[in-house]
C-alpha cells in the first residue's frame, strides 16, 4: 500500500493515473482474501492447466517448458497453452474454458489481458478449480485465489534507480535528459513497473534535475502495445526526429524490458547517435551480451526457474490439501480484493555484477566470463 500510494500521489499526473486506471494494481489493502480449495486436496495425478500469454519475451518461452517438465516430474498431468500472437484475449479465454471442462484442479494463468478474464476465473472457481495468477495479476475479480510473481513494483524501482546510476556514472551532475517507455497497457505489470520507476524518477523530474526531453509522460505516448519491439523502435525513431535532431543530448531511456531496450538501441544507432543509458528486464541472451559489450546498461534477473518452482510448490500444497506458502497479504490489490501472494525478489544486473548474478545459469553464465 505504502509504495503504490506514494508513487501515485508523487507522480500525480493524468498520464500516470490513466495508466493505473487501465490495469495496474494497487499495492494496498487490509486483509488477505479467502482462497478456495486449499482444505480439500485432490488426486496426485490431477490435471493442472497453465495458460500463458503469447511469447513476447524469452521468459514466457522458458516458463512453458519448465511447467511442462516440472508438473510431469511432480506426477501431475498438464495442459500448457500459449495465447496466439494476434487474437490473444479470445485465445486465452477459450483455452481456460477448455481446461475447466477437462477438469483441471489448478489453473495457472499468465494473463494476456489483466481485465478480460473475470468470467473464466469465476467459471473455474465454480467448477472447484483453484486459480493462480502467474507473474501478471488478473484484475477486477474476487475469485482469484493466489498470485505468484517477482515483486514487480520493486522491478520498476530498480529500473528507475539503475537509470539514474548509469547516467551519473557518465555525467556526474544533471540535468539529465531522458525518455520514458512503458509496456503493453493490457498487461497489469506495465503500470506496476512504470509506477515503481516513477517513484524514483518523479522527485528529480519535479526538481528539474531530470528532464523528459519530449515531455511525453502520458501513457498513450509511453505505452508499447503488445510489448512489440517494432512499436518501441518506431516511437524512438519519432522521438529522435522530433526532439533530438538539432543536437540535444539524450542521456537515458527508461525501458521496461530487454526486447524493447534492444529496439530502442537499434533506433538510436540507426540515427547515428551515441547510445544512452538504457534499462531493461528479463536477462535475455542478446541483452546480456549487449550489457557485457557496454551498450545496454542494465537488466533485471527474475529467475524464471525459481518462479515456476514456487508455483509448482503451491500446486503440490493444494494437492495435499494444505495451505500454500504466502509471504505477502497486503501489496497486490486487484481492484476486487487483496490477492494473497508469494513474491520473489528481483535482482538488478549491470556489467559490474553480471558474472555473479548468472553464475548458476547454464545459458547466461558463460556470456559473462
Ligand atoms: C511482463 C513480464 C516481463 C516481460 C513482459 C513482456 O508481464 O513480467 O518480465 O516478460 O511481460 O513479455
Amino acid at each position: 500500500m505504502r509504495k503504490f500510494l506514494t508513487s501515485t500521489l508523487a507522480v500525480g499526473t493524468a498520464a500516470l493515473l490513466a495508466l493505473s486506471a487501465c490495469g495496474s494494481s494497487e499495492r494496498e489493502g487490509d486483509t488477505a482474501g479467502n482462497p478456495s480449495g486449499a482444505a480439500k486436496g485432490f488426486a496426485k495425478d490431477a490435471l493442472i492447466g497453465v495458460a500463458l500469454p503469447s511469447k513476447t519475451s524469452e521468459n514466457w518461452v522458458l516458463a512453458g517448458d519448465l511447467f511442462t517438465n516440472g508438473l510431469k516430474e511432480a506426477g501431475f498431468k498438464s495442459d500448457v497453452q500459449y495465447a496466439g500472437a494476434s487474437t490473444t484475449v479470445a485465445d486465452q479465454q477459450s483455452q481456460i474454458t477448455a481446461m475447466i471442462t477437462k477438469g483441471a484442479k489448478v489453473i495457472v494463468i499468465g494473463a494476456t489481458d489483466a481485465a478480460q478474464l473475470g468470467t473464466q476465473v469465476k467459471q473455474a472457481k465454480e467448477a472447484g478449480a483453484v486459480v493462480v495468477a502467474y507473474d501478471r495479476l488478473i484484475t477486477g475479480t474476487a475469485d482469484l485465489d493466489y498470485y505468484v510473481a517477482f515483486d514487480n513494483f520493486k522491478v520498476g524501482q530498480l529500473q528507475g534507480q539503475a537509470l539514474l546510476d548509469g547516467m551519473k556514472a557518465k555525467k556526474a551532475t544533471g540535468p539529465w535528459t531522458i525518455e520514458l517507455f512503458s509496456g503493453s497497457p493490457d498487461d497489469n505489470n506495465s503500470g506496476v513497473f512504470f509506477n515503481g520507476a516513477m517513484e524514483v524518477l518523479k522527485p528529480l523530474i519535479d526538481k528539474g534535475e531530470v528532464v523528459v526531453g519530449s515531455g511525453q509522460t502520458d501513457v498513450k505516448q509511453t505505452a508499447t502495445q503488445g510489448w512489440k519491439a517494432e512499436n518501441a523502435q518506431s516511437r524512438m525513431d519519432s522521438l529522435l526526429t522530433s526532439t533530438y535532431s538539432s543536437g540535444k543530448t539524450l542521456d537515458g531511456v527508461l525501458s521496461p524490458n530487454d526486447t524493447l531496450a534492444r529496439a530502442i538501441i537499434t533506433s538510436v544507432k540507426g540515427a547515428g547517435k551515441p547510445v544512452p543509458v538504457v534499462t531493461g528486464q528479463d536477462s535475455e541472451v542478446e541483452s546480456v551480451k549487449s550489457i557485457m559489450a557496454g551498450e545496454q546498461y542494465s537488466t533485471i534477473n527474475k529467475d524464471t526457474r525459481k518462479l515456476v518452482a514456487e508455483t509448482i510448490n503451491m500446486v503440490k500444497a493444494l494437492q495435499a490439501g494444505t495451505d500454500p506458502t504466502i509471504n505477502d497479504t497486503k501489496s497486490y490489490n486487484n481492484g476486487s480484493k487483496v490477492v494473497p501472494s508469494y513474491l520473489l525478489a528481483p535482482v538488478i544486473v549491470t556489467k559490474a555484477n553480471a558474472a555473479q548474478a548468472y553464475a548458476d545459469d547454464p545459458k547466461l553464465g558463460p556470456l559473462t566470463k
